[in-house]
């Protein structure tokens, strides 16, 4: 299986995907630790109920983000994980982070990039009266959410949704395209290759939405 390290600050949805598909025996991955940035973030539960090692690495007392980045790294690479997985990790990264980890560094976005990068994606998204919403998992480069994409699926808006209402129609997305995404890597059958996605070894013309 291939190790892992998932990032996270918060609920750990996600994570949650990625702990039942493995343990459906449908994700071949191994994951190493979960770390986050924040102490309170209710992933850590889950990943203490699946007995998988937690750490805290606080942002706050670092000087800088290049430093805590550092320090952050140095703790992700104790794993030698084969693949790094930002899952709702709300911190941006510095560019020497991301290239230390480029082509094994990947997110997931709760929108259908390139529309709507950065934050607040669904009060946006309705603001901008988008009839079709998403989310996007991609691999990260120095510009934000701006990397290579693996795999999208789309979300129709309604006319009464509240952010609320279409933050979960989405994230039931996510919890589907984030596990299969890294499915893929965990086999081989993606990768990032000249700043571009390639699938079963040839560049993806397509991000494919499911
Ligand atoms: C997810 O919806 C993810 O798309 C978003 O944070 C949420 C984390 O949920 N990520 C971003 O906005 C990245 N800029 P989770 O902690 O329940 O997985």
């Amino acid at each position: 299986p291939l190790p892992v390290v998932v990032l996270i600050s918060g609920s750990g949805s996600n994570l949650q995907a990625f702990i039942d598909g493995q343990a459906r025996g449908e994700l071949p991955i191994d994951i190493r630790a979960v770390i986050s940035n924040r102490a309170d973030a209710y992933g850590l539960e889950r990943a203490r109920a699946a007995g998988i090692p937690g750490e805290v690495l606080s942002h706050r007392g670092f000087d800088d983000r290049a430093s805590y980045d550092r320090a952050l790294a140095e703790v992700i690479d104790r794993h030698e994980p084969g693949l790094v997985i930002l899952a709702g990790f709300m911190r941006i990264l510095s560019d020497a982070f991301v290239t230390h980890y480029l082509g094994r560094l990947i997110n997931i976005h709760p929108s259908l990039l390139p529309d709507f990068r950065g934050l607040h994606t669904h009060e946006r998204a309705l603001e901008s009266a988008v009839q079709v919403h998403g989310c996007s998992v991609h691999f990260v480069i120095p510009e934000l959410d701006a990397g290579p994409l693996i795999v999208q699926a789309e979300v129709p808006v309604w006319p009464d949704d509240t952010p609320e209402t279409l933050a979960r129609r989405v994230q039931i997305q996510e919890h589907r395209i984030y596990p299969l995404a890294v499915r893929w890597l965990a086999e081989g059958r993606v990768c990032m290759r000249e700043g571009r996605t390639w699938m079963d070894g040839r560049p993806l013309e397509q991000t494919p939405r499911i």
